[in-house]
């Protein structure tokens, strides 16, 4: 902070009429370079002032409750953290530039098919940590460039339906996942790295791991794993 606030009176001792140009770095707020930082403020609301053109905007480790719509108008905002707040539900109305999305350690539960619909751009959306149950199916549907999806430490209880083709790294650990869904796996043609660790297994089914080709690390550790018939083809495909 400290660092930030002598970086800003600096810029203005030395190119004051450069400076006039750049939009301000709203109060209380820390602006390196491109990035706008709003974090832990206690901000119940977003801050007035953050300039329209932002392209990387955090606003972690907040009070936000309710962020629905106030994003849109940032049409070039592709980086966003919203982390460590109270967010009830997937913020509605962000805009459809955003690349990267952050909301662990808020309060979601549901995540309803359509709000998602129009971030067709996201490559990361980070939703560890939330009260995560249910999926709809469908939900994730439209994410065509999505690699990286997090929900690790959610409530979930079977894979999500319809997930992207695009993803490279899936994280559903500390959920209680007891089933892999044939359909829902298959479909992760490009998935490279998956984790179900600290989940509710007993088995994996016959040829669940078969249609990944790309498929370099399975974490599987601490399920409920029952040594019967169904555990072989899992031991053989640890050994090849
Ligand atoms: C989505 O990404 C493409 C390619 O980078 C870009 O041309 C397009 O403007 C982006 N869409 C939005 C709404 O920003």
């Amino acid at each position: 902070m400290l660092w930030c606030r002598c970086g800003v009176l600096l810029a203005l001792c030395i190119c004051p009429l450069a400076c006039l140009a750049v939009s301000p770095c709203p109060t209380g707020c820390c602006c390196p370079g491109f990035l706008v930082l709003c974090e832990s403020l206690g901000l119940r609301s977003l801050p007035r002032s953050v300039p329209l053109s932002t392209s990387a905007l955090s606003v972690a480790r907040n009070q936000l409750c309710n962020v629905d719509h106030q994003l849109w108008p940032f049409s070039g905002l592709q980086e966003l953290s919203l982390s460590h707040n109270l967010l009830a539900r997937f913020p509605r109305g962000l805009p459809p530039s955003l690349e990267s999305l952050q909301l662990q350690e808020n309060r979601i539960t549901y995540i309803t098919s359509g709000v998602l619909r129009q971030l067709g751009n996201l490559t990361h959306l980070d939703l560890e940590d939330n009260r995560i149950r249910a999926i709809q199916p469908g939900a994730l549907q439209g994410l065509h460039k999505l690699q990286v999806l997090t929900l690790k430490g959610n409530r979930l209880t079977s894979l999500p339906m319809s997930l992207p083709p695009s993803l490279t790294h899936l994280d559903l650990s500390e959920n209680c996942i007891s089933a892999l869904d044939l359909p829902s796996l298959s479909a992760l043609v490009n998935l490279q790295v998956l984790k179900i660790n600290s989940n509710c297994l007993r088995s994996v089914p016959e040829s669940a791991f078969d249609s990944l080709p790309r498929l370099r690390s399975v974490d599987l550790t601490n399920n409920l794993w029952v040594c019967e018939c169904d555990i072989l083809y899992l031991y053989r495909w640890l050994l090849s």
